[in-house]
Order: structure tokens, then C-alpha cells, then sequence
């Protein structure tokens, strides 16, 4: 019988109040911004967005190319809704192959102008076609998060920008730009930059870019809580606007739902869709329209997009004592399989301290019995205890692990196996203490 839920408690709870009260950031204490649900993206504002994007296409000579003034009235479509929401913009405009090229900036007010955390996608298409999946599907699906964001008033911990790149397609050219014109004191300030380019490919994988460790768990958290297995983005390194950010040590993440790359019979399996045949068989042609969408690819791509920026930016640094426990008794199967108690850890930003407190409380008549694990959220193991103490009786001890390489949010485990015949017993509670 499950006496007790996980729960929060002490520092955090108080926490909570606060803010249920409306007094977060009114004292040095509870300086931080509370926790808030990422929003579920609405499908049919992104696909607006993108029906949006065809028309100007179709209006501006069948694309909305660098250089082409269908380029110029994707960027004022974008902006117009931003400036309505109360974004602050800037058009940043550079020159090249002997024309324009505009980068929108929007920043949302307020979160620490130290810690910024920055979200893009490239706006221009190539000359051949419209660009919908590529790369009207990330364009739209950020515009609609940051309207999001507006619609909830978001008051992040972390200041929030987001940017539609041009001249993507020429090289990199905007982002590139962008950069390489950012002060150096600027860029120390970005903690993070999230690029999507092509996400609702019409044939779709889900691969998640293999950077920064915390980011790309964070995606892998969502689609995992989805059920939907991810694989590492393979199809060049590089090839998107995030690059420049990566080679002057920006931590990058991202999302792509493939390109010209053939989707394999074991891609097929797990993800549906057709084998042998591209991700994108339109990728860079004139059929990349608003028929070349896999809408639920864009739905998944676009609310991994809001839960990204939600976690990494409306989390709090904990109070120190914040407990996280659970107290529901775990009967241990004598010299039999293992058993865990868990814990749901929510609304922390990035990482687990370096002197996490794990507090295990077993009852056992022979702990030498016993082998003890925590089990961090992305499987990671940290063995606390193996078979020793001989014929003492219970563990009931607070170990220090070093889980500063660990996403915070998710569930803990304490996992106990009890590898011998005779003595037996239960996990009495397991608690996590941040510092
Ligand atoms: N716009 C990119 C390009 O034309 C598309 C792309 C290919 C991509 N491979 C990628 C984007 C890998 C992100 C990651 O090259
Ligand atoms: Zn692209
Ligand atoms: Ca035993």
C-alpha cells in the first residue's frame, strides 16, 4: 500500500507560497521566479503561421529567398505580431551578394540580462520554392512559443531572445553576422542558443543535437516523457545557424526532423513512415509548401521548443535545504530482483549540485546483503553502498554524490537489490537534499 507521494517540502514549499501569495521576488530569499507548466503550443496557430509564410511566397515570385522581397515581407510578418505582443525588436540588416539581408531580434523584458537564454531559426528559403519545412516550420513554431510567452506573461529567471536569421541559406551569413558583432562581454552573457531548422519534415526522424549535455537532455526529457525515441542530429554538423554560436563556446542545442538523408528501415520501425525514401524529398525544391508538413512531427517539435524554454528559464535556483523525499515503504524481495523508490524533481534549473544529500533509510537485518544505487533521471548510476556492513543492521545514512553532470528535473531513484538468501527488509524512505 503506497501511504505517501513524493512530495516537496520545507524551503520550497515556503517557496511556493510565496508565490501562490504573489510575493515571489519581493525578498533576497525568494528572488527567484517560481516554476511554471510549460503551455501545450496550439498546432493550428504554428500551420497559420505557415500559411502565412506561403502566401507572401506566393505573392513575392514563389519564394521569400535572401535578397528577394519576398524575404523582406516574411521578416515584417514576423515582427508585426512580435511588436503586438510586446516583444522589443530589432532589425539588424547587413549586406550580402550585393543585397540586404535583415536578422530580427526580440527580446522579451525583464530576466537576468546576465543569463540569456536565446532561441532562432533561419526565415529565408533558397530561391527554388516557398521554404515551408525549410525553414518556415522552425521559424513559425519559435514565433508561435514566443507569442506563448506573452500570452502567459512570462516573468523567466533568465531573460529571453529570440532571432530569425537571414541569408541562412548562403552560408550562414545573419547568424554569422550576428555574432561576429556581439562584444565579447554580450556573448559571455548568452548561457545558451536553441536552433531549429526543419521540423516538420514530411517523412520525420527525431534527432535532437548533441552539444551541451543539459540541453540536449532536455529535449530527450520531453520526447522520453512522450514515449518517443530520439536519435543524435548526424546530417552534418554545422549546417544550421547554431554553428556560429558553438564555435565561440555558446553552449547549443536544437531539434531537426531530417533533410535529404534517406530514413532507414530501422528509422522506419521506430518512428513510422517510409523507409528508403528522404526525410524531406522536397528539402530545397519548389514542392517545400505547406503540403510538405507532417503535422505531428511540427505539433511534437513546436511543444518540445515551449518545454525547453519553459525549464530552462523558469526554474529556480532552490533554496538551500530544498527537500525532495519519498516515504512509501518498499519491501526488499530477499536475494531477488531490484526494487526502487523515486522521486519526481521539478522546477530546479539545470543541473544537480556536486554535493547532492541523499538520504537512505533501509531496514535490513543484514545490509551486507544489499546493494544500494541512486539512479539519476537519464539512467546514470552512483553506487552508494555494495554488500557492505556485513550483519549490521539498517542503513540509515545521508551519502554526498557529486551529480553536477545530471539534469535536476526528473525522477530519482533509489534502487536496492538484495543479492542474498536469508536476511530481508524494505526501504523506509529516500530523500534528495540540495544544498
Ligand atoms: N538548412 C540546412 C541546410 O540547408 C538544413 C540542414 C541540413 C540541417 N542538415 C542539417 C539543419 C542539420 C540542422 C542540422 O543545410
Ligand atoms: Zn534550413
Ligand atoms: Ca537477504
Amino acid at each position: 500500500m503506497n501511504l505517501s507521494v513524493p512530495r516537496r517540502v520545507t524551503a520550497a514549499a515556503a517557496l511556493a507560497a510565496l508565490a501562490l501569495a504573489g510575493l515571489t521576488g519581493t525578498s533576497a530569499a525568494a528572488g527567484q521566479a517560481a516554476a511554471v507548466t510549460p503551455p501545450d503550443i496550439p498546432l493550428a496557430n504554428v500551420k497559420q503561421h505557415l500559411a502565412d509564410l506561403q502566401s507572401i511566397a506566393n505573392a513575392n515570385g514563389g519564394n521569400r529567398a535572401h535578397g528577394r522581397t519576398g524575404y523582406k515581407a516574411s521578416i515584417d510578418f514576423v515582427k508585426a505580431k512580435l511588436d503586438a505582443a510586446g516583444y522589443t525588436t530589432t532589425l539588424q540588416t547587413f549586406t550580402s551578394s550585393g543585397a540586404t539581408g535583415y536578422n530580427l531580434i526580440a527580446d522579451w523584458p525583464g530576466g537576468d540580462p546576465n543569463q540569456v537564454l536565446m532561441t532562432g531559426a533561419h526565415l529565408d528559403s533558397v530561391t527554388a520554392g516557398p521554404g515551408i519545412n525549410d525553414n518556415g516550420s522552425g521559424s513559425a513554431a519559435i514565433l508561435e512559443t514566443a507569442l506563448a510567452v506573452s500570452r502567459a506573461q512570462l516573468q523567466p529567471t533568465k531573460h529571453l531572445r529570440f532571432a530569425w536569421w537571414g541569408a541562412e541559406e548562403l552560408g550562414l551569413i545573419g547568424s554569422k553576422y550576428y555574432v561576429n558583432n556581439l562584444p565579447t562581454t554580450e556573448r559571455s552573457k548568452i548561457s545558451g542558443y536553441l536552433n531549429f531548422d526543419m521540423i516538420g519534415s514530411p517523412n520525420p526522424g527525431y534527432f535532437v543535437y548533441d552539444d551541451d549535455p543539459t540541453l540536449e537532455q532536455t529535449f530527450k526529457d520531453y520526447f522520453a516523457g512522450l514515449g518517443i525515441p530520439t536519435e543524435i542530429e548526424t546530417e552534418g554538423d554545422g549546417r544550421s545557424d547554431h554553428a556560429p554560436f558553438k564555435n565561440v563556446g555558446i553552449p547549443v542545442g536544437g531539434l531537426f526532423s531530417g533533410a535529404d538523408y534517406i530514413k532507414t528501415a530501422a528509422q522506419a520501425q521506430k518512428w513510422g513512415g517510409t523507409s528508403g525514401q528522404a526525410f524531406d524529398r522536397c528539402y530545397h525544391a519548389s514542392c517545400d509548401t505547406t503540403a510538405n508538413i507532417n503535422d505531428t512531427a511540427l505539433d511534437r517539435n513546436a511543444d518540445a521548443i515551449a518545454y525547453a524554454i519553459w525549464s530552462l528559464s523558469t526554474g529556480t535556483t532552490p533554496p538551500a535545504g530544498t527537500v525532495f523525499e519519498n516515504t512509501a515503504d518498499v519491501a526488499v524481495p530477499d536475494n531477488g530482483a531490484a526494487v526502487t523508490s523515486s522521486v519526481d524533481v521539478t522546477g530546479i534549473t539545470g543541473n544537480a549540485p556536486s554535493t547532492l544529500k541523499v538520504g537512505v533509510d533501509i531496514v535490513h537485518t543484514y545490509i551486507g546483503d544489499l546493494v544500494v544505487d541512486l539512479v539519476a533521471p537519464d539512467g546514470s548510476v552512483y553506487n552508494l553502498s555494495n554488500r557492505a556492513g556485513g550483519s549490521t543492521d539498517n542503513i540509515n545514512t545521508t551519502y554526498t554524490v557529486n551529480a553536477s553532470s545530471e539534469v535536476a528535473n526528473g525522477t530519482w531513484k533509489l534502487r536496492v537489490q538484495d543479492k542474498a538468501s536469508i536476511d530481508t527488509g524494505y526501504i523506509n524512505g529516500f530523500k534528495l537534499t540540495f544544498p
